[in-house]
């Protein structure tokens, strides 16, 4: 698909996904969100890439779903609208190859939903968050509900969606929506160097943290306790876990291969 609302760029082994309609904020308008399931899908399937960089162009990251095209919705397209938009969503939260967010301003509704989807944020100190869907008459629709409590907690889940208040990047990390905040100037240099520190690690653990942690979340204890030690055997059985024990005893960096 040629995008016209994202740029790809791909450089040792990290593709960098930009939401790249700065004039509107970046808003999710049904076009972007076609272009994010595409994008994330292709950096999913290519043998260049392992790891994702996820930002926006501009002033926001991404300014929330694109109000000018809610007004056209009932309720069952509605509705669709928002199971479209949360499978893509999904496919940026259950990607083998992790994913970084560098927000680098607004992270507002399907925004801050996004940004959520991903496995790690990294906040620019000129970004902002929150929930603002119910300014709107609205809640959130691709996720925030229930990404927004397994993230930050119930209670300060509901007041950022009851209020719709914007927070800016250090109260967002103080309550743990972000993993760091750093002076905008150094956003992506500090996810491209969190990134290659993961990408150094073995891809095939990597992909059962990810894999385990989406999976076991919502499954009781025992059962999740389970699927831990069963990819734990899988893991074990691999040339990466024979590699990556025998460079520690051997001193040296492990060079692993994926198999
Ligand atoms: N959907 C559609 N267009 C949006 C948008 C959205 N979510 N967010 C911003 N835009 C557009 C504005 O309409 C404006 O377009 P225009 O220049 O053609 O009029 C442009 O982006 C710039 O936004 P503007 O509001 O002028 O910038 P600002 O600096 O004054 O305010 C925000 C920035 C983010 C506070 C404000 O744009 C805003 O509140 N956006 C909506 C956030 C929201 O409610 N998101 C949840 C949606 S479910």
């Amino acid at each position: 698909m040629p995008y016209e609302t994202l740029s790809v760029t791909s450089a040792d082994r990290i593709a960098t996904i930009t939401v790249n309609r700065p004039d509107k904020l970046n808003a999710l308008n049904d076009r972007v969100i076609a272009e994010l399931g595409d994008a994330i899908d292709a950096a999913r399937e290519s043998a260049e890439v392992a790891g994702v960089i996820l930002t926006g162009a501009g002033r926001a990251f991404v300014a929330g779903a694109d109000i000018s095209e809610l007004e056209s919705h009932g309720a069952i397209s509605a509705k669709m609208l928002a199971q479209r938009g949360q499978d893509v969503f999904r496919r940026y939260e259950t990607s083998p190859k992790p994913v970084v967010a560098a927000v680098n301003g607004f992270a507002l509704g399907g925004g801050c939903e996004l940004a959520m989807a991903c496995h790690i944020r990294i906040a620019s100190d000129a970004a902002k968050f929150g929930q603002p869907e119910v300014k709107l008459g609205l809640i959130p629709g691709y996720g925030g509900t229930q990404r927004l409590p397994r993230l930050i907690g119930k209670g300060r889940a509901l007041q950022l969606l009851l209020t719709g208040e914007i927070i800016d990047a250090n109260e967002a990390y103080r309550i743990g929506l972000v993993n760091r905040v750093v002076p905008a100037a150094d956003l992506i240099a500090t996810a491209t160097t969190m990134l290659h520190g993961i990408l150094a690690n073995g891809p095939l653990a990597v992909a059962y943290c990810v894999e385990v942690v989406n999976r076991g979340y919502d499954l009781t204890l025992d059962e999740a306790l389970t699927l831990e030690a069963t990819a734990f055997g899988l893991l074990a059985a691999t040339d990466d876990k024979r590699e990556g024990t025998q460079a520690f005893l051997d001193k040296r960096p492990a060079r692993f291969t994926g198999a």
